[in-house]
C-alpha cells in the first residue's frame, strides 16, 4: 500500500528521520548527564498531503492501521494509541505554538524496527515534524524539532523520557557519534574510533517492563538527588557521598555517576580498545547497579564480548529487553553478527541482526 492507494491522491511532501543506537551514556539523559548515540541506517518516512475532508487521516504501512481523527476523539488524545498518538501529538504541539495545521493525510512507513529499543517513536516524531516544517514552511530548527518530539512522547504517548532519542534522530548521522550534554544541549560530532564499526543485534526479548521499570528508575534517581541535596545526579561532585546513600539509591546513583564519567572519558579521546572496555563496564553497571538487564541480554552480551574482534558490547536503550550494541573491528561486523546470532539462538532465543542493516535500500 502507498499514499496514492490509501488517499487517492499524490503526497505533497515526504520526509524521513533515522532510528538511533546509543553507544554509551544510558539512563543519564534524565539526570542532566551525557550521552553518545549515533543514527542507524534505517529510517522512518512520512508522506504528507492535505486532506480533502475536515478530518486528519493517518495510515501506518507496517501496522496496516488507519486512524481518522474525528470530532469525538479530537480533544481526547488518551483515546489514541500507538503510531497515531505520536503523529497527533506533533500536530497538537504545533497548534499550541499557534501554528495553524490544516487537516492532513499522513502515510507512515518505517524500516526502524518497532519495540527493539532503537527509537522508532523518535524517528516517527522527527520525520513528522520535518514533514510539517517543509509543507507549512515553519520556522523550526533541528533542536526545536527534537524538543517537540520529546514533548509529543511525554504528553501524548505517556513516556516520561529524556531528550537523547529525539536529539539523535534529529541531529546525528550514521558516520559519527553525537556527544550531547543533555543539560546545556551542547553537542559535538565525534568519529567512531579508527577501524571500527557498530553491530546491533535484537535480543528478541520484548520490553515488557520497560515503561514501569523506566519510570521507577527515574523516580529513584530523583529521590537520590533529593537525598544528596543536588538538582540532578549530573551534579555529584563527591562520589563518596553517593556511597553513603541507602540502597537502592546508592547503586542507582553510582551507575549514573560512573556512566557519565565513561562518556566524558570517550569525549577526551580514547583508543578503540579502551572504548570497548568502557562499553563492557557500562553493561556491568546497568546489570548490577541499575538493574535494567535481563538474562537474555546478559547472554547476548556475554557471547559478543567473548567473540574475537569484538572490542566491547552492552545492552542499549532503556533495557528490560530490546537490543545490544557492540563495537567491532572494521570489516568484521557482518561475520561477527551471524556468528553471534547462531550461538545466541542455540540457547533457545530468537534474535535478529539489525546493524549492519540487512536492508540497505534506505541508506
Ligand atoms: C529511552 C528514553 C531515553 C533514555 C534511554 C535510556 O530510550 O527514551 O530518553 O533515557 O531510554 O538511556
Amino acid at each position: 500500500m502507498d499514499f496514492q492507494q490509501i488517499f487517492d491522491a499524490a503526497p505533497t511532501v515526504q520526509s524521513s528521520a533515522p532510528g538511533r543506537v546509543n553507544l554509551l551514556g544510558e539512563h543519564t539523559d534524565y539526570n542532566d548527564g551525557f550521552v553518545l548515540p549515533t543514527a542507524i541506517p534505517q529510517e522512518t518516512t512520512v508522506f504528507l498531503g492535505f486532506s480533502s475532508t475536515n478530518q486528519h487521516h493517518f495510515y501506518s504501512a507496517e501496522l496496516e492501521e488507519r486512524v481518522d481523527i474525528t470530532d469525538s476523539n479530537m480533544d481526547s488524545s488518551s483515546k489514541l494509541q500507538g503510531f497515531a498518538s505520536y503523529v497527533w501529538g506533533c500536530i497538537r504541539l504545533l497548534e499550541q505554538m499557534r501554528h495553524s495545521i490544516p487537516p492532513m493525510n499522513v502515510f507512515v512507513t518505517s524500516a526502524v524496527p518497532i519495540g527493539s529499543g532503537l527509537s522508532s517513536s523518535a524517528a516517527l516524531e522527527v520525520a513528522m515534524l520535518r514533514g510539517l516544517r517543509s509543507l507549512l514552511q515553519l520556522d523550526l530548527d533541528d533542536v526545536k524539532i527534537a524538543q517537540l518530539g520529546q514533548q509529543a512522547e511525554i504528553q501524548y504517548a505517556g513516556v516520561n523520557c529524556g531528550i537523547m532519542d529525539q536529539m539523535a534522530s534529529s541531529l546525528a548521522d550514521p558516520q559519527h557519534l553525537l556527544f550531547l550534554d543533555t543539560r546545556t544541549l551542547e553537542r559535538q560530532k565525534i568519529p567512531l574510533p579508527q577501524d571500527t564499526e557498530v553491530v546491533v543485534i535484537d535480543s528478541g526479548i520484548p520490553r515488557k517492563l520497560a515503561t514501569s521499570g523506566y519510570n521507577q528508575r527515574r523516580a529513584e534517581c530523583e529521590e537520590a538527588s533529593r537525598l544528596l541535596k543536588i538538582k540532578a545526579l549530573r551534579d555529584v561532585t563527591d562520589p563518596e557521598a553517593v556511597e553513603t546513600l541507602p540502597e537502592p539509591w546508592r547503586r542507582r546513583a553510582r551507575h549514573v555517576v560512573t556512566e557519565n564519567n565513561r562518556v566524558l572519558e570517550v569525549r577526551q579521546g580514547v583508543s578503540a580498545e579502551r572504548f570497548g572496555e568502557l562499553m563492557n563496564a557500562s553493561h556491568a553497571s546497568l546489570r548490577d547497579d541499575y538493574e535494567v538487564s535481563v538474562a537474555g541480554l546478559d547472554h547476548l552480551v556475554d557471547i559478543l564480548q567473548k567473540t574475537p574482534d569484538v572490542l566491547g558490547a552492552r545492552l542499549t536503550g532503556a533495557g528490560f529487553g530490546g537490543a545490544c550494541v557492540a563495537l567491532v573491528r572494521a570489516g568484521r561486523g557482518e561475520a561477527i553478527a551471524h556468528h553471534v546470532l547462531e550461538q545466541y539462538t542455540s540457547l533457545g532465543y530468537s534474535g535478529h541482526i539489525l546493524v549492519p542493516a540487512l536492508n540497505h535500500t534506505q541508506q
